[in-house]
């Protein structure tokens, strides 16, 4: 694709005289846009740039092992492994508002990263996977209605305080052109087709508080889900799909005994840049056999609803 092959080459232009001899800390959240944005900025930098992996343990099964195995054995850019799980999860404790979760996250975020540009002799620059839907929704326009939809933890989440400069060289492209780059700069097809995974992870998933148990329903419920949708060759026609634990138990039957457990919200969307989007139309049998499952092989789950609503008047995520 010459468009990206000479965006590329600009990027990588812009990047050096942006940076200069500095150094510069990226963020790899476990989404496609921040592996790209590090292995372009690598190109760009090389050893100049230290990779940070964050669990906040807001994470999916199995995200860990994936983002680091790419980096490490893939593509050799080293990288540094935080498990920051018990200070976000901390923070975090009966904390319910979206925002608040929201801003708590993108202000730990930041913490990490400042602790370990201190480790590597101080980092002048942060890098981010920020593309340009995530800006429009995060700003308030001006001229138009002065409303926040959400604050994306890598625009409007990140503190007044922060006293790197941003490296964004995705801010201009919209997902499908990232994923186009990604293939460029030779990312494996099965890292640039994966669904877009939000940097709150699971927190925003989770309605109302989180804990460590509703954590892990959430995943389990999540690893069924996409599990049936790559078995049902679903996975590429979606363009996100993923579970919600709902803040609520009610009551079901199991066996010749009362349940009361959780329930689990399951969502999928087509979309092109995940500013507007449809909810995917599965059939019935889909949906019917994978509640089943859900329910059979996840410990906390009696009930599981499907969601029908688009963007707008959705967004996708639910919080
Ligand atoms: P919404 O829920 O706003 O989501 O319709 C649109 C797309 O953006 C993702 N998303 C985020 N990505 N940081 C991210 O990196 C965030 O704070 C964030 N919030 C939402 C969401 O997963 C969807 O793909």
């Amino acid at each position: 694709d010459w468009t990206m092959r000479a965006f590329r080459e600009e990027a990588i232009e812009k990047i050096r005289a942006q940076v200069g001899k500095g150094k510069v800390i990226c963020g790899l959240s476990g989404g496609v846009d921040s592996a790209v944005a590090a292995v372009l900025i690598h190109e760009a930098i090389g050893d100049q740039l230290t990779c940070v992996f964050v669990d906040h343990g807001l994470l999916r099964l199995d995200e860990a092992r994936t983002v680091v195995d790419l980096f490490r054995n893939y593509y050799n850019i080293p990288l540094v492994h935080v498990d920051a799980s018990k200070e976000f999860l901390g923070e975090l404790a009966g904390v319910t508002d979206p925002e608040v979760k929201r801003k708590t996250i993108g202000r730990l975020f930041i913490d990490v990263f400042e602790a370990e540009a201190k480790k590597i002799g101080g980092a002048q620059f942060l890098a981010q996977g920020t593309l340009y839907p995530d800006v429009i929704e995060s700003v308030s326009f001006t001229g138009g209605p002065s409303v926040t939809i959400k604050s994306h933890h890598n625009v409007g989440g990140l503190p007044d305080r922060m006293n790197m400069k941003l490296v964004e060289p995705l801010r201009e492209l919209f997902k499908d052109e990232v994923r186009v780059l990604g293939r460029e700069l030779g990312l494996p097809e099965v890292f640039v087709g994966r669904h877009p995974f939000p940097g709150p992870g699971l927190a925003i998933r989770c309605p109302g508080d989180i804990t460590r148990e509703k954590l892990d329903i959430l995943r389990n419920a999540d690893a069924v889900y996409i599990d049936q949708i790559r078995k049902h060759g679903l996975y590429d026609a979606i363009w996100q799909a993923f579970a919600v634990l709902l803040p609520v138990k009610t009551v079901g039957v199991m066996g010749d005994g009362r349940t009361y457990e959780y329930v689990v919200g399951l969502r999928a969307v087509t979309s092109t840049d995940g500013m507007t989007a449809d909810f995917y139309q599965f059939d019935m049998k889909f949906l019917a056999e994978t509640a089943t499952r859900i329910i059979n092989e996840v410990k906390g789950v009696n009930r599981v609803v499907y969601d029908v609503t688009s963007k707008p008047p959705g967004t996708i995520e639910w919080e």
